[in-house]
């Protein structure tokens, strides 16, 4: 049988990108630093179910920042966008993820995406569910994945340790009322929601859950609510890849997450999701692999919103 068109290219790009080792392993959480720099996997999850990959696909890593549009999805479906909206702005920042500020004017976090909104939207929903929001967060996370995910330890424990920039976000967020009293334990279920771990292979079935209505392709379990997969899309295009978001929509064009201990995912709505895991970071936090990763992708299947050779909502049954 011939090699289908979307293996091939992800098997061109990662040929192409091996031997690349621009940037540099997060270390400002210690144990990241561990991370072997040469890893690299991608995959493709389709919303149809079917799987394309390569490299590395099933290396464990932290999901990190990529956490934060699924929190915000569930703060959506449980507390509403007006509830929301009263603590955390929809506005890019053009400003570094761990900034130690607020919306000038609102007085609110930019947008949940940066860790200021990522921990109000943590500690929203720790105020009505408590002690079980940490399991409420792996279970959605681990029904998008299709599999039982866990949380590494050691790097929880090293971002708990060391964590003083967000903690000193979470006291900025205490002052101007828009987390509750007990924001340390918010925090610490910030923390550990960065700790869980996944695949490229988790990663792309939980884009594709997103691609697929909130629906997981595979296992056919509902897991967010269609509205919030509108929200958490539309954050994720304008918001996703931090100050370099407006670089990102330009060139890519999809919605996406990255996180700092080196994944990415990008969705293709009602079509798929990229996943891509390589550690080493540019200057902002994203994966420069992953960047590029995504950028051959879009151009090679003109996948970018508007792309004028964009096939929409029939890529897939363009190229099955
Ligand atoms: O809060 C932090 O700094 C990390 N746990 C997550 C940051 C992150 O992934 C930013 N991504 N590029």
């Amino acid at each position: 049988m011939p090699t289908h068109e979307l293996q091939q290219a992800l098997d061109d790009l990662y040929r192409r990108y091996q031997s690349t080792s621009h940037g540099q392993l997060a270390t400002y959480i210690p144990e990241l630093g561990n991370a072997n720099p040469e890893d690299f996997g991608i995959t493709i999850a389709t919303a149809d179910g079917a799987i394309f990959q390569t490299g590395d696909f099933d290396r464990p890593f932290t999901i990190q920042s990529i956490s934060k549009p699924f929190t915000f999805g569930m703060a959506l479906e449980e507390f509403g966008e007006e509830e929301v909206a009263t603590r955390v702005s929809v506005e890019p920042s053009g400003d570094t993820f761990n900034s130690i500020e607020l919306q000038s004017g609102t007085n609110r976090p930019h947008n949940p995406m940066v860790n200021a909104g990522a921990i109000t939207v943590t500690a929203l929903l720790h105020s009505r569910h408590g002690a079980s929001t940490f399991d409420l967060i792996l279970d959605r996370l681990s029904a998008a994945a299709g599999r039982r995910l866990s949380i590494d330890e050691r790097v929880y424990e090293s971002e708990r340790r060391t964590g003083h920039r967000n903690r000193a976000i979470a006291h900025l967020l205490l002052n101007f009322g828009l987390v509750h009293g007990e924001a340390e334990r918010a925090l610490d279920i910030y923390f550990r929601q960065c700790a869980i771990l996944v695949t490229c292979r988790d990663l792309a079935m939980i884009g594709a859950t997103l691609a697929n209505m909130g629906r997981n392709p595979i296992t056919g379990t509902p897991v967010f609510d269609i509205v919030s997969v509108k929200h958490m899309l539309s954050i994720m295009f304008t918001c996703g890849m931090y100050d370099y978001s407006g670089e990102w929509a330009y060139r890519v064009g999809v919605p996406a997450k990255s996180g700092v201990s080196g994944g990415v995912v990008a969705i293709v709505n009602r079509q798929m999701a990229i996943a891509t895991y390589s550690p080493r970071l540019d200057a902002r936090g994203n994966s420069c692999r992953g960047i590029n990763v995504c950028v051959g992708l879009a151009a090679r299947f003109g996948l970018h919103a508007f792309d004028c050779v964009n096939v929409g909502s029939s890529f897939l049954q363009s190229v099955l």
